[in-house]
């Protein structure tokens, strides 16, 4: 040993035991020397959790068993972190020697120490509050990625950006997208062979999907995949978008096209392969999108791309010419599975369509597909043509059609889990209803949403009984799924959708944060619950599971958010009232942190004031608001507890009301002025809707006191 290594160790020793943490074992910012061996090789360093899924398989199993099913009543809250802000929660930490990286609201990112909740550094992108309006779904972000000391996070307003996971300091930061065009990003990107792969959302926009790699080290753009043709007049970016194109009609180009990558990609280290999961068509409606039909390659596919070259390899649609925003961007899991006798590497997907499928990975064969939840567009998918069986009524091209799954999906980003040695994939999974109804007058606007259905249309009904059957049939839970079989094992029932994504380890535990506003611990093997942590708001996310000095931990975002609670007004309270309280929560045996006390109050309500619309103009008001507003203010102007519900709104009063929507007096905040959509009499026909809105709340109000 030199001596130069000796002094240091002394320092070191000595740090340790002057530091204000003593007991506690630091964290080691310099592990974070992430590989692709490092990933490929993770059982052998459960404590750490390294990347999205923890391992490059996406299985989101972890052999940590300390806390198991025997000892999991004595885990208590060990500590919590509050963010300063008030929007959704979607993030995966990524946790490497005692060190937890993950993203809150607005593409922000933290370091903190996983044994304390110590924040260490924290990067702001600084997204600007505009931008927030070419979301479709909340400002959200699922999370970075870490690999060789660097933090890589993708913002809202479409930059990739690198940071040195020791400082958060900005090591590169580049733009993926085209400044004009409505993309955001919320995903995770996903590092392999030196590389950082990122795609993006705006599919309800208009905007063409691509996912990108960018040289890890660098931040040099290495190759581009667009995911539908563009123009065939400017010539193809690949030779397979030349084949694509003739699943095409009219100029979709125009419009878009949408099947972007929002969410999920796997790496497959077994065959090097990348797996990315397509979205949906922009406009949905295939009538405007595409004249004439046609499957609409690639969207709501899953295709294989070589990591190093962008090359295609395989593709598998699951929804031909999709119109009911049936992504296929749901998390891929792969593993290896004895299908009909014979051993198999295949890749398992539960997208939104209702269908659960299992490929083979080398060839992108349909091996198996059956329904995990209600669905009514197709009956069963015909093993002969790997093509879903459609029932034709459910292409909404002059009438609508009451369907199941909706736009939600049976199963949307939150996260599954598989465990390898059972066998079982744990969905969480949702069934309600939407009703498609075309757009008749469509026309591209911006801001505001481009669907080509009627969201006006799709409102929950006025009438008492009608409004009961349709809540009545708004569902979610856990399915306990055997991929083998195909069929279900056990499920959890939910009161409402929109839960958490899940958990499951060596214990036997399964992890769920509900959109009750509960954390929960269930025996994996059964569904039985075992343990229940009130959250103070409701959970989207997924937990993880780490361990530092020898104790495991659980971890959590909660913060509710995300598209539903903005956009399906009452449907969104099925579950219970919450708000947001936008923290992370971990959990030990033993721990004893509590959460400040706090109570669900309601909000002041103003009397609202006379009114003085007639029924034109609120008929026109009700049109506008769920073209223009619903997105964020909800159906019907009922919001679910994350932004402000404007039946509550004092703007309704007076001129303030234009100062907001069309002053733009509160863009920085993520509300945008509509000057460029509306005018001012349109958004007077809306604030008549809404004041008949509150009129209607109040009188409610009134006879519930009686
Ligand atoms: C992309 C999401 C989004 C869309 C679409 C949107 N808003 Fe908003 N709106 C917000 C946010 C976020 C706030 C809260 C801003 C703040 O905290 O200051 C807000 C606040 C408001 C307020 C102030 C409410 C209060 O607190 O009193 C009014 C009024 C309003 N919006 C009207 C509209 C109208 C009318 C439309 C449709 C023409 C619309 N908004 C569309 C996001 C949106």
């Amino acid at each position: 040993m030199t001596l130069y290594r000796n002094i240091m160790i002394i320092l070191l020793i000595t740090l340790g035991i002057t530091g204000c943490n003593a007991e506690k074992p630091q964290e080691n910012l310099s592990a974070a020397t992430v590989s692709d061996q490092r990933i490929i090789n993770a059982d052998h360093e459960p404590q750490n959790w390294l990347a999205h899924g923890r391992t490059f398989d996406q299985q989101r199993y972890s052999p940590l068993d300390q806390i198991n099913v025997k000892n999991i009543k004595d885990i208590g809250l060990d500590w919590h972190f509050d963010f300063d802000t008030h929007r959704g929660l979607e993030a995966t930490p990524i946790v490497i020697n005692g060190v937890m990286y993950v993203t809150g609201s607005w593409s922000r990112v933290y370091a903190l120490n996983a044994v304390t909740g110590r924040l260490l550094w924290e990067y702001d992108p600084k997204v600007p509050g505009k931008w927030a309006v070419n979301a479709c779904c909340d400002v959200v972000n699922r999370g970075v990625a870490v690999w060789q000391g660097k933090v890589y996070v993708g913002t809202l307003d479409g930059r990739l950006i690198a940071l040195d996971a020791k400082t958060g300091k900005v090591i590169w930061d580049v733009m993926t997208i085209d400044k004009k065009l409505p993309y955001t990003i919320t995903g995770a990107p996903l590092v392999a062979r030196g590389k950082v792969f990122i795609g993006n959302g705006g599919a309800e926009f208009g905007v063409r999907g691509y996912v990108s790699a960018y040289d890890a080290l660098t931040g040099k753009m290495v190759w581009r995949f667009f995911t539908v043709p563009g123009d065939p007049k400017k010539g193809f970016e690949a030779p397979i978008l030349e084949k694509a194109a003739k699943t095409w009609h009219g100029e979709w180009w125009k419009l878009g096209g949408g099947g972007t990558v929002w969410d999920s990609m796997t790496y497959d280290p077994d065959l090097d392969q990348l797996y990315i999961g397509v979205g949906n068509g922009s406009p949905w409606n295939q009538a405007i999108r595409s004249p004439g039909g046609g499957d609409n390659l690639f969207l709501s596919s899953i295709v294989a791309l070589k990591p190093d070259s962008g090359k295609y390899v395989w593709h598998y649609q699951t929804t031909p010419g999709e119109m009911w925003d049936y992504t296929a961007t749901q998390q891929m899991i792969s593993a290896d599975l004895k299908i009909n006798g014979k051993m198999r590497k295949v890749l398992m997907q539960a997208p939104k369509n209702g269908f659960f499928y299992i490929l083979d990975r080398k060839t992108g064969a349909l091996l198996s597909a059956k329904k995990y939840v209600k669905a009514n567009w197709a009956s069963h998918v015909d093993m002969a043509t790997g093509r879903p069986v459609e029932n034709p009524k459910a292409r909404y091209y002059d009438n609508p059609w009451l369907a199941f799954p909706n736009p939600l999906g049976g199963h949307n980003w939150q996260s599954m889990s598989y465990n390898p040695n059972s066998h079982i994939v744990y969905i969480p999974a949702q069934e309600v209803p939407f009703l498609y109804a075309p757009d008749k007058n469509f026309k591209v606007v911006h801001p505001g949403v481009n669907l080509g259905a009627d969201l006006a249309a799709a409102s929950m009904p006025d009438d008492k009984t009608a409004k009961r059957q349709v809540m009545a049939m708004i569902k979610g839970h856990i399915s306990a799924w055997d991929p083998v079989q195909q069929k279900e094992l056990w499920r959890v029932q939910h009161p409402g959708p929109w839960n958490g994504g899940l958990l499951n380890t060596k214990g036997n535990l399964l992890f769920q944060g509900n959109a009750a506003g509960t954390f929960v611990a269930y025996d994996s093997r059964n569904g039985e619950k075992l343990w229940s942590f009130p959250a103070q708001t409701g959970i989207i996310a997924a937990p993880v599971t780490y361990s530092v000095g020898g104790e495991q931990y659980v971890s959590i975002l909660a913060g509710w958010g995300g598209v539903f609670p903005l956009l399906a007004g009452e449907a969104a309270l099925k579950s219970g009232k919450v708000s947001n309280n936008s923290r992370i929560l971990t959990f030990k045996l033993g721990g004893r942190d509590k959460l400040p006390p706090w109570k669900y109050t309601e909000a002041y309500f103003p009397q609202p004031p006379a009114g003085t619309g007639n029924p034109k103009q609120i008929a026109t008001g009700n049109g506008l608001f769920h073209h223009f507003c619903s997105s964020c203010h909800g159906d019907k102007a009922v919001s679910a507890g994350v932004l402000p519900d404007l039946r509550y709104s004092s703007a309704l009063q007076d001129d303030r009301w234009f100062d907001i929507t069309l002053g733009g007096i509160l863009k920085d905040n993520g509300m945008v002025s509509f000057k460029t959509a509306l005018n001012k009499k349109q958004l007077e026909a809306i604030r008549q809707y809404i004041i008949l809105r509150a009129q209607i709340l109040k009188r409610s109000k009134e006879s519930n006191n009686k």
